[in-house]
């Protein structure tokens, strides 16, 4: 077949959406069946599934329960960190989300209100994503890895009610205590939460009594916080609240090129059509089958495939609180593969390059019976041909790299192998996939033919699942990605299509950097860096890493008559980072200059600076202010290859 009846669905996808989409979204359960797919009227801003109503929790739960599979698994907790691992049958599950719905609904929290989610990898995670999705609320989900002033800045833009908690995250070297972090983000925002509900973990210093003392003692918060199962012992079940398809599901908050954050709004209806289509046709995991999805719950991967798509077809979804590596050992991912009979998996490269790191012939494979793995999916960052082919020996099962962004919410290119498994070529992410009308365009906004490298930019409309708008504030959206290339959105991202169509993606355009698979702003990280006594003007840019593809790197020019000793300085800055961003953006690495190259209107050459470090040849532009700087500045970049 080689792709022919995938390329005649994606050519159909783009010649009559209306109809593909209204029959793709026959796979979802609705109050009100829609009888119109797209929704122009406010073009740019576009809307899926007009006039139509359903509850996703209930697509993701109650229905498979009626449909007679309520004791199959739902999800499975895999700790590699404590001895709590259990799972959830469909049932269980529903009753569990219900339960935590009634809690929030006593709690005042109602359809489109918001709910902050700031939850390490335990079960609670996706029980109270899904609590949310039942009464309508909406959740915005915070990764634990970020500090308390990067959590107040979520508080601040999405004005929940409601923050729900746990007392803390494990990591392998030690425990992290939220519950500090949450009280200290609490007092940094000028939102004020009403309630804040606690999951209670053993072996955390914190508590929620003392944080609620510390709290009263604390005038100008006003948050009750609650122990979770207390609070929720006192309350009877939820059912799920009919919303409208266009209504906010979730706010995922993602890093720009500025340091502010930018609320990436999911709708109810088209996210429901879209991910189980994708979790059948890219994914292969239909009801029943098997998913493990290394990812965190905190980042878009985690929320469509650990949390939504798997639930939404009937599959078991792997929620795995560990590492690659360490926990205890590289063989972590094939024993569950084993102990779950995983048919797919899904990681990011850096896991990978991690795990070849710790073990270069991949032996602990051989430790397990991995006969159920079908694929290895991979997305987050660029997938080198050298990890792609390794890990594709190892396992023997075809590695399908997958390109896509918090804002489109699931795949833009990938290798359909659900539904016409297509060859997979070295270092690309295949064809574009249905609804996404991929075009490669030079500065100007012109067509580039293929093989050449251009901005990869998305014809509109963008099919359902994708970002409607940022978070109450529709003008940004258009600013941030609609107003480059008209007609367009752009997605930041570089790279070129060849003969044949497939996509091949080679690195982001603006200033946002990508560590292990994790998106950084570079702006944010030079705004830490800038409020130091020290600092006249910093540069952050992303240098490649062998082990997790780049790693954020400082440049600091200090203010005159600083004479602070480089190991002080680098110590100070980098625990600020910590401090003020979090250990998420693994911010190790400063050097001190003299000055930095810049353009005459005074932007930092952070491109060129970064094409030197990494050996590439620099594209120097002719509006540089002065050039000694950069010939200066060149031995200080050329170690850091
Ligand atoms: N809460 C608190 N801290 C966290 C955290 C969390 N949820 N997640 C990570 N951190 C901390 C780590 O403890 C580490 O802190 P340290 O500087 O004190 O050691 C720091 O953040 C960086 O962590 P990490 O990025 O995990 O790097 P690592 O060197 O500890 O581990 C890997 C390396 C490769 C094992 C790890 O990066 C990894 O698992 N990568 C895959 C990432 C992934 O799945 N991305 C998918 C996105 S779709
Ligand atoms: P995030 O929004 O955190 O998922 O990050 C999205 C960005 O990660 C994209 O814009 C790309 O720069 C990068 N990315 C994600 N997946 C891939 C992939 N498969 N290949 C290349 N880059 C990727």
């Amino acid at each position: 077949m080689n792709g022919q009846t995938y390329r005649q669905l994606h050519a159909r996808s783009l010649r009559n959406p209306e109809e593909f989409w209204l029959e793709a979204a026959g796979a979802v359960d609705w109050v009100t069946a829609p009888r119109q797919a797209l929704d122009d009227a406010a073009a740019p801003v576009y809307r899926w599934f007009p006039g139509t109503e359903l509850n996703l929790s209930y697509n993701c739960l109650d229905r498979h329960r009626e449909a007679g599979r309520g004791e199959q698994t739902a999800l499975i907790y895999d700790s590699a960190l404590t001895p709590d691992s259990r799972s959830y049958t469909y049932a269980q599950l529903t009753e569990e989300v219900a339960r935590c719905s009634g809690m929030l609904r006593d709690l005042g929290v109602g359809a489109g209100d918001r709910v902050i989610i700031y939850l390490p990898m335990i079960p609670q995670a996706p029980i109270a994503m899904l609590a949310c999705a039942r009464l309508g609320a909406v959740h915005s989900v915070v990764f634990g890895g970020f500090a308390a002033r990067e959590l107040a800045s979520r508080i601040e833009d999405a004005a929940p009610d409601v923050v729900i908690t746990a007392s803390g995250g494990i990591e392998p070297s030690r425990r992290v205590e939220y519950l500090p972090t949450v009280a200290e983000a609490l007092r940094l925002s000028s939102h004020k939460v009403s309630h804040v509900v606690v999951q209670h973990r053993e072996g955390f210093a914190h508590s929620v009594q003392e944080e609620a003392r510390a709290e009263e003692g604390a005038a100008d918060t006003q948050a009750q916080w609650h122990d979770w199962e207390q609070r929720s012992a006192q309350s009877g079940p939820a059912g799920p609240v009919t919303v409208a398809a266009t209504d906010p599901l979730y706010i995922l908050y993602t890093s720009g090129t500025t340091g502010r954050p930018k609320g990436v709004v999911r709708d109810q209806g088209g996210t429901a059509v879209a991910l189980s289509w994708s979790m059948q046709a890219i994914y292969a995991v239909g009801p029943g089958q098997r998913i493990l999805t290394a990812s965190d719950v905190g980042w878009v991967v985690g929320h469509s495939y650990i949390v939504y798509a798997p639930l939404l077809v009937g599959a078991t979804t792997v929620l795995y609180e560990g590492k690659p590596v360490g926990t205890p050992d590289a063989g972590a991912f094939w024993r569950m593969v084993q102990e779950h009979r995983i048919s797919a998996l899904f990681t990011a490269p850096t896991a990978l390059r991690a795990i070849r790191k710790t073990d270069p012939e991949a032996a602990l494979v051989a430790d397990y019976d991995i006969s159920s793995l079908e694929h290895l999916f991979v997305a987050g960052e660029r997938l080198d041909p050298a990890t792609q082919r390794w890990i594709g020996e190892a396992l023997d099962v075809p590695v399908i790299d997958n390109w896509w962004q918090t804002e489109t919410g699931w795949p833009i290119a990938a290798n359909p192998v659900g539904l016409d498994p297509l060859p997979v070529k070295e270092g690309s992410a295949t064809l574009p996939m249905v609804g996404y009308d991929v075009s490669i365009l030079d500065a100007a906004g012109e067509e580039l033919p293929a093989g050449e490298e251009g901005n990869i930019a998305l014809r509109l409309p963008m099919p359902p699942g994708t970002l409607p708008t940022l978070w109450g504030d529709d003008q940004r959206y258009i600013d941030s990605y609609l107003t480059a290339f008209p007609g367009f959105y752009a997605t930041g991202d570089s790279g070129y299509l060849d003969e044949d169509g497939y996509l091949f993606v080679m690195g982001r355009t603006d200033d946002v950097i990508n560590v292990s698979g994790h998106r950084l702003s570079a702006g944010a990280i030079e705004a830490v860096l800038a409020s130091h006594p020290a600092v006249a003007e910093c540069a952050v840019i992303g240098l490649a890493d062998e082990l997790k593809g780049q790693r954020a790197t400082g440049f600091v020019v200090l203010k005159s008559g600083r004479e602070d000793q480089p190991e002080t300085l680098t110590a100070e800055l980098t625990d600020l980072v910590r401090r003020m961003i979090g250990p998420v953006a693994d911010f190790k690495s400063v050097s001190v200059v003299t000055a930095l190259p810049k353009t005459r209107s005074g932007k930092i050459l952070r491109k060129t600076m970064r094409q030197i470090a990494d050996g590439e040849t620099p594209r120097v532009p002719s509006t540089i202010e002065d050039a000694s700087v950069l010939e200066d500045l060149t031995p200080v970049l050329r170690p850091h290859r």
